[in-house]
């Protein structure tokens, strides 16, 4: 499927920023899909409100139909327009936390279109604090789908070029905005389920969001183990966030121990790319080996262009040195496990 030439925009000066606004907003008012920086990850975007747009996300992306999509509004009219019912709690957890990374699902409004929420009757809302996202939203005067913008069951993309390395050929223009300041995926908080729960945990974590929702729980997927929890938010799924190339997060405290861990791996040292956090380790002869930084605001930046770098250099197992316990972890814990699924 490479039906286009993909051109990368930038948004460095403000009239290249200008400019980049105007050819985005022309495509997502034609029915076309654009890469788009948001704080989080990169999105790939398209009109929320119309079908035929929405229908092109999940083809461009091999995205399964049951997979629904978070809809990016930038002002409360909007949020207005795409939902049902809007409680105190609402409210409240929206206004502690907007604009910012982190997502609600709240009853669907009549304006959103089934495809959007794949039949659901709840839809996912999400007001992004990137400069550019906003004022793309506010130009394109709707709503933006947007998932994150790499093929299914991919790395998520944090720079504009592992956008064009995923999507280049399939979709129109991708718009640089930087390396994302986040780095890892909103958390998503489902306000209609009762307690309110996490269903993907993200830089906004459990001890935040009950200042603002003192009810909330922690489930990301263990609240039932019925299929069909999983299914209404498939980001739950465990295999997803994935490298190519196997993924094994490991704990060792001294060189001894991590020369221990690569005998047993039966890989070669040559064949094996090391992400410390840590206890760095003597790096001779192996493929790659770097230091992630040591804080969790940081440490989530960097975590999927290590990723990518590594799947990039091309060896048969990344090693990743276990990153602490603790709240402000558990985004970046969840999004190591998925990573390294099945293998540990
Ligand atoms: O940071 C982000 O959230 C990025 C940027 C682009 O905004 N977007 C993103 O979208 O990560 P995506 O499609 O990769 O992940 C959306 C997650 C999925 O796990 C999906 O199942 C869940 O949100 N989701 C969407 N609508 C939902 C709904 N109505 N109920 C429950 N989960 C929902
Ligand atoms: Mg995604």
């Amino acid at each position: 499927m490479r039906e286009h030439v993909t051109q990368l925009v930038s948004t460095q000066t403000k009239s290249d920023f200008d400019q980049a606004i105007r050819l985005a907003t022309d495509l997502l008012r034609a029915d076309e899909l654009v890469g788009v920086p948001t704080e989080t990850v990169y999105g790939l975007a398209a009109n929320a409100l119309s079908p035929l747009a929405v229908a092109k996300i999940f083809a461009v992306k091999d995205r399964p139909r049951t997979n629904p999509l978070i809809v990016h509004i930038a002002d409360w009219n909007q949020v207005e327009a795409c939902v049902q019912q809007w409680n105190q709690t609402m409210d409240q957890v929206a206004r502690a936390f907007w604009p910012g990374p982190l997502t609600i699902v709240v009853p669907k409004g009549d304006r959103v279109p089934t495809e959007v929420t794949a039949g659901g009757a709840t839809v996912a809302l999400r007001w992004p604090s990137h400069p550019f996202m906003k004022a793309l939203v506010k130009s394109c005067g709707f709503p933006l789908a947007a998932p994150s913008a790499n093929r299914s069951n991919a790395l998520s993309p944090t720079q504009a070029r592992h956008v064009m390395a995923q999507l280049e050929g399939r979709i129109g223009l991708v718009v640089d905005g930087g390396q994302a300041a986040v780095g890892i995926e909103s958390t998503v908080v489902d306000l209609v389920s009762q307690p309110a729960a996490i269903l993907r945990p993200g830089m906004i974590h459990l001890s935040a969001l009950r200042a603002a929702c003192p009810e909330l729980a922690w489930t990301n997927g263990s609240r039932t183990s019925g299929q069909e929890e999983i299914h209404r938010s498939p980001g739950q799924l465990k295999r997803h966030y994935s490298p190519q190339t196997p993924l094994r997060v490991v704990a060792w405290s001294d060189q001894a121990m991590f020369e221990q861990i690569v005998k047993e791996s039966g890989v070669p040292a040559s064949e094996i790319t090391v992400i410390a956090y840590e206890s760095v380790p003597d790096g001779n002869g192996f493929r790659r080996v770097s230091l992630i930084p040591h804080d969790a605001e940081a440490y989530a930046r960097a975590l999927f262009s290590e990723l990518h770098l590594s799947d990039q250099a091309g060896g048969q197992l990344i090693l990743v040195e276990e990153p602490p316990r603790g709240p402000e972890w558990d985004g970046i814990r969840d999004r190591l496990r998925r990573a390294a699924y099945p293998g540990g």
